[in-house]
């Protein structure tokens, strides 16, 4: 039986204020709930903040990138060691702003995954189609291929040792989400394909479903067979909406 989790991305969203406001209304409303793994990925300057409040609250800490280097001549990056000084024990790789904004092709994504492994984080693999590689029928295949990176580089067992996040990139921040059925196809495509190289791996696999999940659409989506829990982006920065969706976890 896979524990359903729940982890909000706020993508390049907060403030000081904002944050002390938004967990200050969340965290009660989080520490009733039972049996869900929670966690909440800021922006890099709020970490030691949000690790500070989130200390004793049951609800993980996750980072959003990281650089394959430990340390070094690479302005502006920040590298998996400062992650988990500072309390980190997520960190989201792949994200389709990641691919798509920042040029994060499927080996560099596999390589960061890798380099989270080493460090003892648990990455987040962010995987999905575009609307145009939907309508050509190609979602199964850009799928499995960014998959395939990952697993070429760390193996079934790496991979296992972090989560899937499906995300198809015309529901991300659209108010499009994917249908039950569409998801469910999806999360059941990737577990058969991790299941060629693990059966028992694939099984127990976290897949989490991530685009436009919102308080009432996220009971449906968790409720599939291989759906997970949910990635949330936009409604993560809402403390009701947020707890409403774990509540449905
Ligand atoms: O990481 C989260 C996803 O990109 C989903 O974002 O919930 O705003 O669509 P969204």
């Amino acid at each position: 039986m896979r524990r359903k989790r729940v982890i909000g991305n706020w993508k390049m969203n907060g403030s000081l204020a904002a944050n002390r406001a938004l967990l200050e209304e969340l965290l009660p409303q989080l520490a009733v709930l039972e049996g869900v793994e929670l966690a909440v990925c800021p922006p890099f300057p709020y970490l030691a903040q949000v690790a500070a409040r989130l200390e004793g609250s049951g609800v993980a800490l996750g980072a959003q990138n990281l650089n394959v280097a430990d340390k070094g001549a690479f302005t502006g990056e920040v590298g998996a060691g400062m992650l988990r000084e500072l309390g980190c024990h997520y960190v989201l790789v792949g994200h389709s702003e990641r691919r798509s904004l920042y040029g994060e092709g499927d080996e560099v994504v596999a390589e960061k995954f890798a380099t989270a492994l080493r460090a003892g984080l648990v990455p987040v693999l962010c995987v999905g189609e575009t609307q145009a590689q939907r309508r050509q029928g190609q979602t199964e295949q850009v799928v499995s291929a960014q998959l395939q990176a990952v697993l070429r580089r760390s193996g079934v067992q790496g991979l296992a040792a972090g989560l899937i996040a499906y995300e198809p990139v015309w529901a991300i921040g659209t108010g499009e989400t994917a249908s039950p059925e569409q998801a469910q196809a999806v999360h059941r495509h990737i577990r058969a394909l991790l299941a060629q190289h693990d059966p028992v791996q694939a099984e127990a696999m976290p897949i989490l479903y991530g685009g436009s999940v919102k308080a009432d659409n996220a009971a449906a989506l968790f409720a599939q067979p291989d759906i997970d829990g949910g990635l949330i982006g936009g409604a993560s920065l809402e403390a009701a909406a947020f707890a409403a969706i774990c509540q449905a976890a």
